[in-house]
């Protein structure tokens, strides 16, 4: 399996802090917030990444992590010229992609919780052997905001919309989704919505349709925010700096799990320490290099 961070868009609703910054190069606590999915995604053992960027941000995109060889993974990057929907990234990864299957994930999702890379797994895993789509629900307050999935008493999945009116639940379609090679051509289908963008919830629905569409729900155990308002950025820095002062362990520290993943040696990752030791980032990478054999 692949995977695609989606890091485009316009951040129109984080404006005016976004008129001249990506809001995914923008520090939730004490990291990007890109540094978040991509945790995630190596996480889950996978190693080749494709970001869909800007084309005015590619750069910085690129000065941050180069290739990925230092972090021992393969980094690519797609331009995306306007932000045209979510599904346009499938389509503009289709090379990327080929035959394979793909963890597509929104640049601005920040997930926490017990057993979450359990759970992830096991969906990469069911996409990876019977095909199809695997997504999944969380239940919110404000639905209207989201992708809403709905099911039947008996927990089958019976329509899933982009930002209803009248949602028909409070389940909230999250960021983060497995698929097999069909959504490329699925996404190529897909005509723009009201709004004008590509949905990726069109994407969903196809699959919804063929009977292919495997939703489950995270429970109370998770935290998940969608990043892209200002509320919801500084509760998702809030959130991070709270569990990482209680804890002494960090989320989203992309370093660590290189080096725990055995992607870097221990030179590696203190050659990555240097530059950051004057902050508790850099002493907690020099730390670990340290502590461990
Ligand atoms: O966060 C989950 C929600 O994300 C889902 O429930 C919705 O179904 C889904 O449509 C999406 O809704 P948003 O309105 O929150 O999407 P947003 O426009 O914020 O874009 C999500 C990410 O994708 C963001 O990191 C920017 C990036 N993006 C967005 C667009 C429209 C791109 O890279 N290219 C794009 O064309």
């Amino acid at each position: 399996m692949k995977a695609i961070i989606l890091a485009g868009g316009s951040g129109t609703r984080l404006y005016p802090v976004t008129l001249t910054v990506n809001k995914h190069l923008l520090p939730i606590y004490n990291k990007p917030m890109i540094y978040y999915p991509l945790s995630l995604v190596m996480l889950l053992g996978i190693k080749d990444v494709l970001f869909v960027v800007n084309p005015a941000d590619r750069s910085s995109f690129e000065k941050l992590f180069g290739d990925g060889s230092k972090l021992g993974i393969n980094i690519k990057y797609q331009i995306q010229e306007k932000p045209n929907g979510l599904a346009e990234g499938l389509i503009l990864a289709e090379d990327f992609i080929g035959d394979d299957s793909v963890c597509y994930i929104l640049g601005d999702n920040i997930f926490f919780g017990h057993d979450l890379i359990k759970i992830m797994e096991e969906a990469k895993k069911d996409v990876e052997k019977d095909g199809g789509a695997y997504v999944f629900g969380y239940s919110v307050r404000d639905p209207e905001r989201f992708g809403v999935v709905e099911f039947d008493k008996n927990g089958n999945v019976i329509s899933i919309e982009e930002k209803p009116k009248n949602p028909k639940s409070n389940y909230a379609v999250v960021g983060m989704y497995f698929y097999d090679d069909e959504a490329v051509e699925i996404a190529k289908r897909v005509k723009p919505s009201d709004r004008g963008e590509l949905e990726i919830t069109s994407v969903n629905g196809e699959y919804l349709r063929r009977g292919k569409l495997k939703v489950k729900l995270l429970g109370r155990g998770f935290a998940w925010f969608d990043a892209g308002t200002h509320e919801s950025f500084l509760e998702a820095g809030e959130f991070v700096a709270t569990i990482e002062k209680k804890t002494g362990l960090m989320i989203g520290c992309i370093e660590e799990i290189a080096y725990r993943n055995g992607w870097i040696d221990r030179e590696q990752l203190l050659e990555l320490a240097k530059p950051l030791a004057k902050t508790d980032y850099g002493k907690y990478l020099m730390e670990l290099a340290e502590g461990e054999d």
